[in-house]
This record gives C-alpha cells, sequence and structure tokens, in this order.
C-alpha cells in the first residue's frame, strides 16, 4: 500500500465512530490534539542535542525525582495544546503535584487527561526509545473544578488510552477499548497512518522483560519465577527464555505487543515504603488497558490492575503485564505465596 493510500487518524477516529459510536467529536479532538503534542515532543526529541534540552533540570518532581529538561518541555506541550480545547475538566501529570486546572477563560468539558509526558526519561541523554503514555477518563457530573479525587477511578473506567514511542519511527498506539491499533508517524506529509490494526499479543512466549539488578530486593515468588526462567531447557520449564530490558516502559510495552512477552516491575523490599515503581494512574493503567485489549493480562502479581481502586494521583504498583500464560502463571506463585 502506497503511504498516499493509507488511512489517516482522523479518518480512523471517525470511521470508529461511525461503526462503534464510541469516539464522540470532543473526544476525536482530544485525541487529535494530544497525537498533535506527541509530534511536536518527538521533533523536541529527535533533536538531540542540537535542541538545547538534554540533561536535567535541576528540579525534582513530586516524587522525588530529578526532572529532565525534556520532562518539563512534554509536560509543557502537553498542557498548552490541551488547555483550551474545550473538552477537559482537568489534566494531571507525573510531573505535576495536582492537577492542572483549565484556565477560567476557556470553557471546560466532559473528560480528564492524566499522562506520562515522557516516560523513559533516563534514556533521553543516551539516544536510547522514550514515549509518552496517556489515559483518559470521563469527569464526575456536576464537580466545577476537578480536583485530584475526580481522577481517582479504576482503570475499567478508561474511556481511551494510549501512548506515543518516539524510536526509531515514532509511533501512537490507541486503544477506545475495541481493540488496539497503531499509527505511524508519516514525517512528509506530518500525519498519523494506521500501519496496524487489532493488534494481538502471541499467549505463550519466551521473552522476558525486568531489571534483573534488583533480585536481591525481591520477594521469593518473583525469584522462584526468574529463576525457572534463568534454568532454561533443563529447568522445570523445559526451554530457553531470552532477556530484553530498555528501561522505557513504552518500548518494553511496544516489543511485547509486536511480539509477546512478559514485562514486571515488582515490588522488591529496597525502599519497602513504595509498593513497586511504577505508576498506576498514568503508566499501569493505560498499558494494562492497552495489554488487555490486544489479548495479553495485566495484574499486580494478586490482583488484575485495571480492577484497583486509586487511592493517590501518584500511587505506585507492582505490574505483571504481556502475554497471558506468563503473567497467569507468575501471579498464581504469587497467590499461593500468600494461601
Ligand atoms: P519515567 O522516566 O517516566 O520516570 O519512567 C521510568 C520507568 C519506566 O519507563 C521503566 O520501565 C522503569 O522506570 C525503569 O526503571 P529502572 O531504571 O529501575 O530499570
Ligand atoms: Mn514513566
Ligand atoms: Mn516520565
Amino acid at each position: 500500500m502506497s503511504d498516499a493510500t493509507r488511512i489517516s487518524l482522523t479518518r480512523f477516529l471517525i470511521e470508529q465512530q461511525r461503526e462503534h459510536g464510541q469516539i464522540n467529536a470532543n473526544l476525536r479532538l482530544l485525541i487529535e490534539v494530544v497525537a498533535r503534542a506527541c509530534k511536536r515532543i518527538s521533533i523536541a526529541v529527535n533533536k538531540g542535542a542540537l535542541g538545547n534540552i538534554l540533561g536535567s533540570a535541576d528540579t525534582e518532581n513530586v516524587q522525588g525525582e530529578i526532572q529532565k529538561k525534556l520532562d518539563v518541555v512534554s509536560n509543557e506541550i502537553l498542557l498548552e495544546d490541551n488547555e483550551w480545547g474545550g473538552y477537559l475538566a482537568s489534566l494531571a501529570s507525573e510531573e505535576m503535584d495536582d492537577p492542572h486546572s483549565i484556565p477560567q477563560h476557556f470553557p471546560k468539558g466532559e473528560y480528564l487527561l492524566v499522562f506520562d509526558p515522557l516516560d523513559g526519561s533516563s534514556n533521553i541523554d543516551v539516544n536510547i526509545s522514550v514515549g509518552t503514555i496517556f489515559s483518559v477518563l470521563r469527569a464526575p457530573e456536576g464537580v466545577e473544578d476537578p480536583d485530584e479525587s475526580a481522577f481517582l477511578q479504576p482503570g475499567v473506567k478508561q474511556v481511551a488510552a494510549g501512548y506515543a514511542i518516539y524510536g526509531s519511527s515514532t509511533m501512537l498506539v490507541l486503544t477506545f477499548g475495541q481493540g488496539v491499533y497503531a499509527f505511524t508517524l508519516d514525517r512528509v506529509e506530518g500525519s498519523f497512518k494506521l500501519t496496524g490494526s487489532n493488534l494481538r499479543i502471541p499467549e505463550e512466549t519466551s521473552e522476558f522483560a525486568i531489571n534483573m539488578s534488583n533480585m536481591r530486593h525481591w520477594q521469593a515468588p518473583m525469584k522462584q519465577y526468574i529463576e525457572e526462567l534463568l534454568a532454561g531447557k533443563t529447568g522445570p520449564r523445559g526451554r530457553d527464555f531470552n532477556m530484553r530490558w530498555v528501561a522505557s516502559m513504552v518500548a518494553d510495552v511496544h516489543r511485547i505487543l509486536t511480539r509477546g512477552g512478559i514485562f514486571i516491575y515488582p515490588r522488591d523490599m529496597k525502599d519497602p515504603s513504595k509498593p513497586g515503581k511504577l505508576r498506576l494512574m498514568y503508566e499501569a493503567n493505560p498499558m494494562s488497558f492497552i495489554v488487555e485489549q490486544a489479548g495479553g493480562a495485566a495484574t499486580t502479581g494478586l490482583e488484575r490492575i485495571l480492577d484497583l481502586q486509586p487511592e493517590k494521583l501518584h500511587q505506585r504498583v507492582p505490574v505483571f503485564l504481556g502475554s497471558k500464560a506468563e503473567v497467569e502463571r507468575v501471579s498464581q506463585y504469587h497467590r499461593d505465596a500468600q494461601a
């Protein structure tokens, strides 16, 4: 198929609305504006050292992490592009302590947008793939200026979720709860074109993604699971497993969506006050929605991530997601250990 005949993001959104009636004009505008913001972030990322935005911003976010200049720039791009459209009641982000209110002079709408503006930011300065993750919720009715509590909805309530990956090509991956679709940025035309429909994660896999350097801090079921994979052909699993760890969740999840695998960021005892590293609202929930829609599974080891009732905007959770058979197996080890 020539690039000219490929379906654009706009056409896709309109045709989905005709077929399933799930993308009204406001939601379509929201997705198109987020896609445009991701295009701007992609351009900033691609400039590399020429853009003068590598390195740290000398500030800390609410989670005590040093922000990179591009974390701050990406956050600003997403805020700036989305606050005027009239479809949002509020926005929240990894990089802001509290939700960002829509300025008084703009109209408010029915949706909430929560995002990780730049995921994998430790990889920016070394030219490895990074991304943007986002989740769309409905604002509670009758709330004039939604605060944090408005965002605390379980992942099953997501209206849409997606991520952009700034890799060797820039892609946008989306779900509205009717399958997963992938778009590739055509840099000549400046538009996203549909390049993958109804993506499916293979149920079985021989590839895992985990930061092995934390092994000594893991709990027993986690150690057991990984030791069995490492034992390979002569171990209890009877086959060899391969390992990959990009340290950008977006890139690791994108690989799993493409060729299968299991991604794990477990709870560990390095800092017992933290029940995991990844954040529920803007990392675990949107990725779990996408993974489930592609036929995979996503748990905390004990529970389905999408069923969790969030308690805080920046809450962390253990994450096990990807090919169903492996996620179920490692979750079973965790449940058995609890029994
Ligand atoms: P962020 O850059 O948004 O803070 O997220 C980083 C996350 C995630 O992308 C990745 O899977 C994980 O941190 C990597 O953690 P380690 O450095 O501990 O491997
Ligand atoms: Mn992240
Ligand atoms: Mn981030």
